[in-house]
């Protein structure tokens, strides 16, 4: 058998009323707390109020949009002036990978720019992170699993990692009550990015057995549950998706990704699309081209014909439909603003130029050419050209 590593958070609690052991928890890193969490979610406050009533003194930062640059120095910098004994991250993947980020940097005498990778000078950290914990409110990113954080560097029109072996939380927990009732479009978009995020690791050519044992049957779970989700609320369909989001984040920390988050990283940093519609879009395209490349070289389809079964057993009437009608099922309407950014021709050639170098796309199954890269993005703007 091949050789491979393995890493997740240093402990992990999944399940509905995991959250109200929170303060328990969190308390046991010390007093002093920076929460870092999103607006949107009320079940928050109530969590904010019960950490302050058991004695936690918080400094409280919103994450605004996904991280910038700009944003994480300044949380950084409040976490110090708090003199913060741990973080807390409550929220989507944006409220994660600030919280993330502020974790690793706080204890550090460094810049972040020393750190970043592409745009800085991507060093390790200078010292250990503060504990961290991070407890998703959506099911998509699977930030609460993973050793980076995703910064936007508006400046160089790109996003790009914090990302060091220590990142990991100390402890992610897992509530999918937390989830429960979020809106439709947020729901199928993020959920799509989870399922997208156990099928490019379970293609991926750094693969591993343990990485297949996870994802092969997070596939047909969470393409299960975003099809029940769009019809209807439904909390089995919520713990499915919640239990994918996680495994998603442990695929893709130890198996890599593909060509859909290549793209989906160089096109998120050029406009404001959410991650998760853009990835749900570029899904179907990407898995076509990577088929068809790989059945014309002649190599093994096995996993393609895998994802087709699941496929088909989801969803009735799918038959043996190529990937493209992928984008019919969850009723995708392209990504809105996408079709501007193509009729630009030297900003295409730049988009793929970059998506072919990202770290993701190096773990593709195939080697894609720049070709190849076009013809993914102009399905994802006109499915039916
Ligand atoms: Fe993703």
């Amino acid at each position: 058998m091949m050789s491979f590593g393995f890493s997740t958070p240093g402990k992990t609690l999944f399940g509905r009323g995991t959250a109200d052991a929170i303060p328990e928890h969190v308390l046991g890193f010390g007093q002093r707390l920076l929460l870092v969490r999103g607006r949107s979610v009320a079940r928050v406050d109530d969590i904010a109020l019960d950490l302050q009533k058991k004695g936690a003194v918080l400094e409280t930062v919103f994450a605004e949009g996904e991280p910038t640059v700009s944003q994480v120095i300044q949380v950084v910098k409040a976490g110090r002036d708090h003199r913060a004994q741990a973080v807390v991250a409550i929220g989507g993947g944006s409220a994660i990978d600030l919280g993330k980020a502020a974790a690793a940097l706080i204890p550090s005498g460094s810049d972040l720019m020393d750190h970043l990778e592409v745009v800085g000078a991507g060093l390790p950290l200078t010292a250990q992170p503060l504990p961290l914990v991070a407890i998703p409110t959506t099911a998509g990113t699977g930030a609460e699993m993973t050793k980076n954080a995703v910064i936007s560097v508006p400046d160089a029109a790109l996003k790009v990692s914090l990302r060091d072996d220590r990142m990991y939380p100390t402890l992610a927990i897992v509530d999918p009550s937390l989830t429960d009732h979020a809106p439709r479009e947020v729901t199928v978009s993020s959920g799509l990015d989870a399922v997208t995020q156990v099928i490019e690791p379970y293609l991926s050519s750094r693969a591993n057995p343990l990485t297949d044992a996870l994802c092969q049957p997070a596939i047909r779970m969470g393409l299960q549950a975003v099809a029940t989700l769009i019809r209807h609320e439904d909390p089995d369909a919520r713990d499915a998706l919640a239990y994918v989001s996680m495994i998603s984040g442990v695929a893709l920390a130890n198996a890599g990704l593909g060509a859909v988050h290549g793209l989906a990283g160089v096109i998120g940093g050029q406009t404001n699309l959410a991650h998760g519609l853009i990835c749900a879009n570029l899904l179907g395209p990407t898995l076509d081209m990577n088929f068809q490349r790989t059945a014309t070289a002649g190599g093994n389809l096995e996993r393609y014909s895998f994802l087709r079964q699941v496929i088909s057993d989801v969803f009735d009437g799918w038959g043996d439909q190529s990937f493209l009608a992928l984008s019919d099922v969850f009723e995708l309407q392209g990504v809105p603003g996408l079709d501007d950014l193509l009729a630009d021709n030297a900003r295409v050639d730049g988009l793929i130029h970059d998506a072919l170098n990202s770290s993701s796309m190096k773990a593709n199954p195939v080697q894609l050419t720049e070709e190849d890269v076009r013809a993914i993005l102009q399905m994802a703007v006109c499915p039916t050209a």
